[in-house]
């Protein structure tokens, strides 16, 4: 007879419902692949009268959190409320419990990862956090065990569904911003605070747990450069288009000289760039390592049921663990890479530019800009000027070879107070696809 493993589930949101409708219709087929039976033991909303589109068993409810927390016959807690307070303060209180816990809260884990692992090893128990990168896409596991042999120099990813989704909508649908995001929020994809999707934070989030399982750099919020869509215009996206290139909200984690760039930006891609491809809500997650050189992981990154289905293939791997009475999670705290010394400074990182100038339509502007670029030591690899709009303001767009950001900087800060300049220039940092 197959052990019973009873799990206690906080949070009936858009990923909480999928995941209980998962194990409760589900449970047969779970229980044949598992090997153990895992039982929704409790579930805790506060606010349990809205409709989930589904019917849960009586009394499985509650809207107290400790209900979960202090039930001896629980043994996995999964925490999908988000945000840092109080998802922190019950995941710790269920682990010093001695609870394995599931989470797919990836702001608390950039956040307070540390704390949560550390208490974790004490209490002797595990915490897994599969939903917390490409949604559906099982990157965590791939990072922390099947590519366990390697070093990594890059890690690439788009791992913010809302923002892929909103980009690609603008380009293909030519919608607006807003009509976008109210599009991502409908399907359940943006966040409580969609700021954190606009704004890179929640993919900085992402990267810092990418950063951790590759790198072993446990950084810090701050230690990431990280730049939103807000300043993407439409027409930036028809002029990528126009020179070969969609934009990407990108994050990037790249070992260069013993350092590791970590940053996030919306970033421009050759159209033969293995991401570039990579539209709508699809997250795809970009790897070489030194043993299997490229790989590319692709899938949902958000919405309810991808992400519901890495939540439960975590309760599954502690369910099958639990049933065997071993643990087979590779700690973290061991994967320090001995091949990085310190984190770039964003300064120091050297990328192609895409700058578009907003300047006034007369003789010598052009010989001006080239100018000022060339004594910051930026080279220009081409130049297209765009049709004379009204009031003779026209967009002069330029690819710049290979230039220090700190150089780039320098200059527009020069450019942007020139007579002729009419709007604060728009530069987008280029990727290059890996030279075969
Ligand atoms: P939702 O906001 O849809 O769901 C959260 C649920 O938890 C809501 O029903 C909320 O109630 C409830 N809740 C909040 N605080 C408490 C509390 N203190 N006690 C009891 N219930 C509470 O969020 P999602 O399901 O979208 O996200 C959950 C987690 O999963 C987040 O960490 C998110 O970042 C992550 N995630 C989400 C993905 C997605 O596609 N949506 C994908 C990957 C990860 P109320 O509505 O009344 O506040
Ligand atoms: N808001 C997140 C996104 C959810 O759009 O990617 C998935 O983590």
């Amino acid at each position: 007879m197959n052990q019973t493993i009873h799990v206690g589930l906080l949070g009936l949101g858009t990923v909480g419902t999928g995941v209980a409708r998962v194990l409760l219709e589900k449970s047969r087929l779970l229980e044949q692949r598992i090997g153990a039976r895992v039982i929704l033991h409790r579930v805790c909303d506060r606010d349990l009268r809205r409709s989930r589109g589904f019917r849960l068993p009586a009394g499985l409810s509650t809207t107290d959190p400790y209900k979960l927390i202090q039930d001896p016959q629980i043994k996995i807690f999964v925490e999908l409320i988000g945000g840092i307070e109080p998802a922190r303060t019950f995941i710790l209180e269920a682990l010093r419990q001695g609870k394995h816990v599931v989470t797919a809260n990836k702001a608390l884990l950039a956040h307070a990862g540390h704390e949560l692992f550390d208490v974790a090893t004490q209490a002797g128990a595990d915490l897994y956090f599969e939903a917390s990168v490409g949604g559906g896409i099982p990157i965590i596991k791939v990072l922390r065990e099947g590519l366990i042999a390697n070093d990594f120099d890059t890690i690439l990813g788009i791992v913010n569904g809302t923002s892929n989704y909103l980009l690609t909508r603008m380009r293909e649908a030519g919608i607006s911003f807003h009509e976008a995001l109210a599009e991502a929020k409908r399907h359940g994809y943006a966040e409580r605070d969609p700021s954190l999707d606009i704004d890179g934070h929640d993919a900085s989030h992402k990267l810092a747990i990418l950063a951790l399982l590759g790198f072993g750099i446990q950084a810090r919020p701050s230690d990431i450069h990280i730049e939103g869509l807000r300043t993407i215009s439409q027409a930036d996206i028809q002029y990528a288009e126009e020179l070969g290139y969609c934009v990407k909200p990108l994050a990037i984690a790249k070992q260069v000289n013993h350092e590791l760039e970590l940053r996030v930006h919306p970033t421009l891609l050759a159209k033969t760039h293995l991401l570039a491809n990579v539209n709508g809500v699809y997250n795809a997650i970009y790897i070489h390592g030194d043993m299997v050189g490229s790989m590319l992981f692709y899938g949902r990154g958000a919405g309810q049921n991808p992400t519901a289905a890495a939540v439960v293939s975590d309760i599954a791997d502690v369910a099958r663990h639990l049933s065997r009475g071993v643990s087979s999670l590779i700690p973290l705290h061991r994967r320090q890479s001995h091949r990085i010394l310190r984190l770039r400074r964003m300064g120091d990182i050297e990328t192609r530019y895409y700058l578009r100038f907003m300047v006034t339509d007369r003789p010598g502007v052009l010989a001006r800009l080239a100018g000022v670029l060339g004594r910051h030591q930026i080279s220009i690899a081409s130049v297209h000027q765009k049709e004379r709009r009204a009031a003779r303001i026209v967009p002069v767009v330029m690819m710049s070879h290979e230039a220090k950001e700190s150089h780039v900087h320098q200059a527009l800060r020069v450019i942007d107070h020139l007579e002729f300049v009419k709007q604060r220039t728009v530069a987008i940092r280029t990727e290059a696809p890996r030279a075969k």
